[in-house]
Order: C-alpha cells, then structure tokens, then sequence
C-alpha cells in the first residue's frame, strides 16, 4: 500500500508557484491579485478562507479579504460582485459558499465574470471543461487530477467508480476521469444516494473516488485487491482528542480498506491540502490572462 502525501505534494506545488511569481516579479510583472468574499461566521468557512489567503502569501500574492454580517442581501453582494469583476488589480476571486439562505449561490455565481472565477463553478467554466476547452477547473477535481499525475498512477482503461454527484466534486471528476489522455481515459460509473448495488459497483472499480460526505461509508469488502482509493470525505465530527473539539473524518474506513489498497490518500492530508493549491493555479493562470 502507498500512502498518496497530499501534504508534500501541495508544498512542492506551492515552492513551483512561489518561483514562477518571483519571476514575473523580477521581470516587471504585475502581482498575481486573489480576493476572497467571506459571508458570516461559519466556522468552516472561516478557516478555508483563512487558509487561502495564507496560501497567498506564501507563494507570493496579493491577497484581499472582503468580509460581510449574515444579513447582507443579495443585492450588495451582487454589487460587490460587480465592483470585483471591474477591479483590474483582481485577477481572480471566490465567494465562499454556503452563503445564507437567503441569497442565491446560483445567482452570484454567474454574476461572476468566468475570466476571473478561479473557482470554475461559472456554467461558462463547467461547460469549457465538459468540451474539454481551457478553463477553470474546479479545486477539487483538480487537486485529485493532480495527484494521479504526480505519483503515475495509469488511468487509461481503467474502471474508476465515482461515490458522489455533487456540482463540485463527482460530476466534474466523473468527466475529467472519462476525458482523452492523462490522466483520464477511464470507463466511469458515478454512483449516488439512488445507487441499488453500490457495494456490487465498487467490487468492480480500480479506481474509488469518494466523494458522498458519508463518514467511513466505503467499507474493507467493498474494495478490490489493488484498488486506487481516492477519499475526498471531510466531515467534521466531534471529537476530545483536539484543541478545536472536531476532527475530519473521510468517506473511507481508512483502517480496514488501506491494506488492500496499491494507492490510498489519508484524511487529513490527502486531496485537502490540493483544493488550495489547485485555487492558486487557477490564480496565476488568471493572472496571466489565458482564459478568455
Ligand atoms: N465552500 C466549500 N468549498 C468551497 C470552494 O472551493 N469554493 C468556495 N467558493 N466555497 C467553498
């Protein structure tokens, strides 16, 4: 069993990001900008934003945070959205989600300009990655497709089962997985909460992405010899054993399915630390004005 070091990989990312800003630092350059839109006080979301703009420091770019009260409504957020899609100096920025009910994520989605969406969630970006087109790609699929790179992992006529069909991680995994090259070139089953035979499809995988949010949902007899497992799970369950009263825990029973195993990525430090490097690629890709 090899253990997939997401935490490693992201540091080696992050050193290549941080030399490509020095150099366009050092030619004149203008310095990659991030903004990043914090609505409330989620805790979750506290921390993921606080940890993007940490990002941002470390490899080199501007960063600024805007932050609104609960009650904002739509409206501002929808002016703040356009003040951000007209700034020259911001190259990019997100609007952490959830937002409160009632404000429509849909709506300030697309209210974003796709040029500047290093989220990838804009229908422009989701539809350019669909067709295979130069876009934004979305962190989480990204940061996987990236670690499957990193440790040569072959993909091609692969079976890779997906566990999960959300608009961020399973639907865009399961067309990056089936796309022309590497990785990808996989045969793909998505499998979701209407799944009858889960267990039966799972059996069948060589590669398991998974992506339900169900903690310890993919069980030691639902995997192969050999499997590739891939644990996108983050659920904070309460836990005495830390400062903060939680801990993540995956989709997979890491314990049980690891020893049968060729690849596996822990939780914690495994594809989350990526999601942040892959918002920093999308970043500097914005910053160079290629996606038009
Ligand atoms: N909430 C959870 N993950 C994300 C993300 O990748 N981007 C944004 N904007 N909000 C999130």
């Amino acid at each position: 069993m090899n253990l997939i070091d997401g935490k490693a990989i992201s540091a080696q990312i992050k050193q290549e990001i941080a030399e490509e800003v020095a150099n366009i630092k050092a030619a004149g350059g203008k310095t990659p900008h991030l903004a990043a839109v914090l609505v409330g006080h989620d805790g979750g979301s506290e921390t993921y934003v606080a940890a993007k703009v940490k990002a941002c420091e470390e490899v080199g770019f501007k960063s600024t945070l805007i932050r609104y009260e609960d009650d904002v409504t739509e409206t501002e957020l929808l002016a703040c959205v356009e003040r951000l899609n007209n700034d020259t100096d911001i190259d990019g920025f997100i609007v952490q989600l959830p937002l409160p009910k009632h404000i429509s994520e849909d709506k300030i989605t697309e209210a974003i300009d796709y040029r500047k969406d290093v989220d990838g969630f804009h229908p422009v970006n989701v539809g350019r990655m669909s067709l295979g087109l130069p876009c934004f790609l979305s962190a989480t699929p990204s940061g996987i497709m990236e670690l499957l790179k990193r440790y040569e992992i072959e993909t091609k006529g692969k079976h890779c089962v997906i566990l999960g069909r959300s608009n961020i991680v399973g639907k865009p995994a399961a067309v990056l997985m089936m796309q022309k090259g590497y990785p990808g070139d996989c045969t793909v089953t998505v499998c979701h909460s209407r799944t009858s035979n889960i267990k039966e499809m799972c059996l069948q995988a060589d590669i398991i992405i998974a992506a339900l949010g169900v903690p310890e949902f993919l069980k030691g007899d639902m995997v192969k010899e050999g499997t590739v497992v891939i644990d996108v799970g983050t659920t904070r369950v309460p836990s005495d054993k830390t400062k903060s009263g939680f801990r993540l825990a995956g989709d997979v029973a890491f314990d049980e399915v690891a020893p049968k195993c060729s690849y596996i990525t822990p939780v914690p430090g495994g594809v989350g630390p990526m999601t942040i490097v892959s918002l920093m690629k999308n970043t500097l890709l914005a910053g160079k004005k290629v996606i038009y």
